[in-house]
Order: structure tokens, then sequence, then C-alpha cells
């Protein structure tokens, strides 16, 4: 058996022109049903076509906690944990030196790739990570519901928060004790920078810190947003959505348990599911503007692959990026995972297309979309993120009000900052 497996190995290495020492390489995989089977699918592909040993390794689902074991990881720059894993859109700058150099090895890929999401990976000149998914904030809503009510998606934040408290209590009434009349990432983690930093730049309040390195939060419109989004905490939200990530949310909504939520483009695939009981009765639309004159805005998400830089196998891990970022594997994680792809192709995929009519309304929420302050504020930037969730969170569950949150915050960053961010 085991002198079997071996010949058999050594075969694929020589179909596959590699030396006959086949590596094993370490892929950072996802926790859900539909991660792991495109993780399947991925090390089924990767040791078929290059003899070598693809194995997974799961960490956090929390963006910010993921990021703090990645460091640890890095410092000690071990290279057994781990060598190709997903990258948050905001870490590129925070981990540069700790990734290998695409550059040479990926460079053909540049037009074929989403121009915004290519660039955000291209640090001091050098390419650092290849993009995955590209992630943008959307509004979620029950058509169902809202049609049952005669009412319109809503214009403004004011608007959504009165159509979800009309259909919550009629429902209620009605004897659908369990439903909601919104759904967010209330827990003060990373998701809830993305929540925060929607809300104050709907109300024309800003991005905590600009492209400057400017701290702006400190401002009467940051203010009303934060108060504006404590006010549905209790009455349009429940009280556990101060615990509620993204999956969390999406758990509720995909019950039937909301009319509205807030979450990335993912969620939509996930609740046309088959066994999904709001299947047909799900819209998308962008974020609220924050008043008339406020704005819809969506913050920018999204994840890229990269290679560690204590790798002991750069040249078979970067076989493996070549495989994860080719069409047939980023169609297979929209189809198991809902990711948006970064390959413009498959925008224009018939397939992908039909399963989601609304992916190519996304392409102009991605373009528009805010950056959340990780390139101006460098190396503080998880601290920055960490005071801004906490300032929200301390909002929302009414330990504080806006107006004092965003003063104390201001005073947060500036410490932080010093008299430069580095
Ligand atoms: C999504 C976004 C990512 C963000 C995270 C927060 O995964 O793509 O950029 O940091 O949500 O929870």
């Amino acid at each position: 058996m085991k002198i079997k497996a071996l010949a058999t190995a050594a075969l694929f290495a020589l179909l596959a022109g590699t030396s006959s020492e086949a590596a094993t390489i370490k892929l950072e995989c996802f926790a859900s049903s539909g991660g792991k089977a495109f993780c399947n699918y991925v090390k089924e592909r990767f040791e078929r076509e290059t003899g070598n040993t693809l194995e997974t390794v799961e960490f956090p689902t929390s963006s910010d906690e993921r990021l703090s074991l990645f460091q640890q990881i890095f410092a000690s720059k071990d290279g057994s944990v781990v060598d190709v894993f997903n990258i948050d859109i905001v870490w590129l700058g925070l981990l540069d030196k700790h990734l290998a150099d695409l550059t040479d090895n990926f460079k053909d890929l540049e037009p074929k790739i989403f121009p915004a999401a290519w660039q955000n990976n291209v640090v001091n000149g050098r390419l650092k990570g290849i993009p995955e998914l590209v992630d943008a904030g959307v509004m979620y809503y029950r058509t169902d519901l809202l049609e049952k009510y005669g009412e319109k998606p809503p214009a403004t934040w004011g608007d959504m928060a009165r159509i979800a408290k009309r259909i919550q209590d009629s429902e209620r009434a009605a004897g659908n004790t369990k439903i909601n009349g919104l759904v967010f990432q209330g827990k003060a983690y990373e998701g809830l920078t993305c929540d925060a930093l929607e809300w104050v730049a709907a109300y024309n309040g800003g991005t905590f810190v600009d492209a400057d390195g400017k701290i702006t939060v400190n401002n009467p419109k940051a203010a009303k947003a934060l108060d504006v989004a404590a006010s549905w905490v209790g009455t349009i939200s429940p009280q556990g959505v101060l615990g509620y990530t993204e999956e969390e949310a999406r758990a509720v909504f995909q019950n039937g348990d909301a009319v509205f939520m807030r979450n990335w483009p993912y969620a939509y695939l996930l609740t046309q599911d088959d066994t999904s009981p709001v299947k047909g009765k799900v819209g998308i639309m962008p974020l609220p503007k924050g008043g008339e004159d406020g704005q819809n805005a969506a913050t920018l998400g999204g994840w890229q692959w990269g290679v560690s830089n204590y790798s002991q196998n750069k040249n078979e891990a970067f076989k493996l990026v070549r495989i994860l970022v080719s069409e047939e594997a980023q169609k297979k994680a929209f189809m198991l995972m809902g990711q948006s792809p970064t390959l413009m192709s498959l925008y224009s995929d018939p397939e992908i297309l039909a399963k989601s009519p609304t992916l190519t309304q996304m392409k102009t929420v991605f373009d528009s979309a805010i950056a959340r302050p990780s390139t101006p504020t460098k190396r503080q930037f998880p601290a920055v993120s960490k005071a801004i969730f906490n300032a929200a969170y301390d909002v929302l569950s009414k330990r504080t009000d806006g107006t004092q949150a965003v003063a104390d915050l201001e005073g947060k960053l500036k410490r932080l900052k010093g008299a430069e961010w580095k």
C-alpha cells in the first residue's frame, strides 16, 4: 500500500515534470461547509497537477484576530505553519516584509484583474498579493415583506428605520414574533469598524482619519451617525446584535427573521440556497444615505492570496496560487461561498450571472467603495481600527453617546499618531 502510494506520487511528479521530491504545502482554509468543499477541490487539483501534497490549516474567522496570529507566526519567521494564506485588504502595508514578492511570477495577470484590487497589492512597487475576492458593504432586504406593506427600498437610513419598525411591529402583532427590523455587525471587531465607517461617511462625517493622515472624527455629523445606529439597538435590531459578526447576521436573516441586513455580497448566494427559507425573497441595494444630502457609503473590503516569505517551498506555493486565481477556481469560490471574483472575465460568465443577477450591479459599488484609513495610519492601523470599533461599540451599547465618543476617539487617535503616523 505504502509502496504503491509512493510510486503513484513519483509518477505524478514525473508527469508534472517536477523533481521527485514532493513538497507539502499548507493552505489556509475556510471553516464553512462551502469553504471546505472549495479547499477539497483545490487540494485534488494541486496534488494531481503538481505531484505535491496539500494540507489545510484553519485560522480564526475574524479578520483582526487572524492578523494578530499571523503577526506572531511571522515575528518568529516560522515557515512551518502556513505557506499560502488570505490577506485582508487592510493588511498589505503591515505584513509587507513577511510576504513573498510575486511580481516576476504573476505580472501577466494584471490585465485580467480589477485594476483597483490589483493596485492595492502593489507595495513599494512590488506585487505582494493576488486579489482573491472583492468586497463592499451592501444592504439586503426582504422583497416579499416590502411588497406586502407597499414599501420601496429605502433611500435614507431614516427611511430604513421607519420601514423596519413598521414591518417588524405589524408582523409581530400578527404572530411572527421572531422578526427583527435590521441586523448588522455590532460586535467589537474589525467588522464593526466597517459598518461604523459606512454610517459616518453616509452622514458626510468623513472617514475617521483622512487620506492625508489628519484625524477628522471629532465632528457633529460623525457623532450623529453613531447616535442613529445606537437608536436601532433594542428597537429595530435585537440586543444580541452587539455580538453579531457577518455570519450571525446572515443566520438570522436567512432564517427569515429580519427585514433588512447589512452584509457583504457573499451572503446573497447563500440566501438563495435550495434549503434557504428566504430563497427568491431577497433584494440587494446600496446602503442608504445619511439623510437627503448624505451619500450611499459602502466600505471597501476584499481578500488576497499571499505567500509567506518564510515558506520553504515558494515555487510550489506559487503553483498553488496559480490554481487559486484561475477562472475555474474563482468560479468555484463564487458558487460554493458566494465570493465576488476579481477576474473581470467572470462578470460576463453566463453561469455566474444566472446564479447572481445582481453581481454586475455590484461592480459600480466596488468602484465607489470607501477605504478604511489603513494606508494613512500605516503600522498603527490595527490599533486605530480597534479604537474605532470600541468607540462605536460603546455608543451602540449606550455606555456613552456619539458626541462624547467622537471626542474620546479623537484623543485616542492623537495619542496613537504622536507626531506622525509610522
Ligand atoms: C470582509 C471584508 C474584509 C473585512 C471583514 C471584516 O471579510 O472583505 O475586508 O475586514 O469583512 O469583518
